[in-house]
């Protein structure tokens, strides 16, 4: 079924909170491994029954944010940028996820500008539009190169308060022009970039925002986020979405929740690329893909 949404995502077998790289982690709260575990495979058998085929990356000792899957890869059809992290900590993660990708018939097109960069995790279309977040994680360079290989238009948000310190922490597209976004992660420039590109823009209260709301997965019409988020549920129901609220408090220990834990293969809900003819993902189970094999677009 190359058509169905099709998302990556890491077994919690070795979640932790191992290291402190962002305001909510705190080595003296540690993970409970059997919640994680159990909060894992609800967040997982929600995404299936909306839809979703669920590949995963084998868990690797001593990568314990590997369970982030998002931060992986920036993924554009076939193609995909693969993640340089800034911390050190993460930077065992590369291969990891380039050799998953490559070997699923992904064409890995890595910066060339050596700029950090936080895949999915701080680059996110809406619609025809890659908005991306820089500053905390990400360089502003590593988007710009982005857009000049793929064409696309890339709108760059500085990211202000550590807290939400990727883009996937206070952006959501839902489709082509919605989404939702929490304000106050943003500076004067990005809240008016983004009210004036993105027709309905849903805004995200604090409480919510701290629930991480924003970092929702969405699989066709439904919007799988942490619990605590229900405030919102008038907001999407309004436009024709359904929220469903799941425990994922564990890892929030480590400044994640619903859409870090998960990376869209076949494109988002809200990427226009992906009903464009030819931008399909690579056929799953292909022969692991070379660098310069002939692409389906020039210039990688
Ligand atoms: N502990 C991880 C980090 O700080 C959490 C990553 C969350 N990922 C995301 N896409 N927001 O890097």
């Amino acid at each position: 079924m190359p058509d169905s949404p099709h998302i990556l995502m890491c077994p919690p077998d070795y979640y932790g909170i191992e290291y402190e790289i962002n305001p909510w982690m705190d080595r003296r709260r540690q993970c409970d491994h059997e919640a994680a575990a159990r909060q894992w495979n609800d967040l997982r058998a929600l995404i299936e029954e909306a839809g979703a085929r669920v590949s995963c990356l084998a868990p690797v000792p001593a990568l314990p944010d590997l369970v982030f899957t998002a931060n992986a890869a920036l993924i554009y059809g076939d193609t995909a940028v693969p993640a340089r992290f800034r911390h050190p900590q993460r930077q065992g993660e590369e291969p990891v996820g380039r050799r998953w990708l490559a070997e699923h018939g992904f064409r890995l097109a890595p910066l060339v500008s050596g700029a950090y960069f936080e895949g999915a995790g701080d680059a996110l279309f809406c619609g025809d539009t890659l908005f991306a977040g820089y500053r905390i994680r990400s360089d502003v360079r590593g988007p710009t190169e982005i857009g000049e290989r793929f064409g696309c238009r890339v709108i760059p948000l500085e990211l202000t308060d550590t807290r939400f310190y990727h883009l996937d922490t206070c952006f959501c597209p839902l489709a082509p022009g919605t989404a939702m976004y929490y304000p106050g992660a943003f500076d004067d420039y990005g809240r008016r970039a983004l009210r004036e590109l993105i027709g309905d823009l849903i805004a995200v209260g604090e409480a919510e925002a701290r629930q991480f709301a924003c970092n929702a997965v969405v699989v066709g019409r439904r919007v799988i986020a942490n619990a605590g988020c229900g405030a919102l549920r008038p907001e999407l129901a309004a436009r024709g979405f359904t929220l469903l609220e799941t425990p994922l408090d564990e890892f929030l220990k480590a400044g994640g929740a619903a859409k870090c834990l998960t990376l869209r293969l076949d494109g988002e809900e809200a990427a226009a690329w992906k009903s464009a003819p030819g931008m399909g993902p690579p056929t799953i189970g292909a022969v692991p893909s070379v660098a310069d094999a002939p692409g389906r677009r020039s210039g990688l």
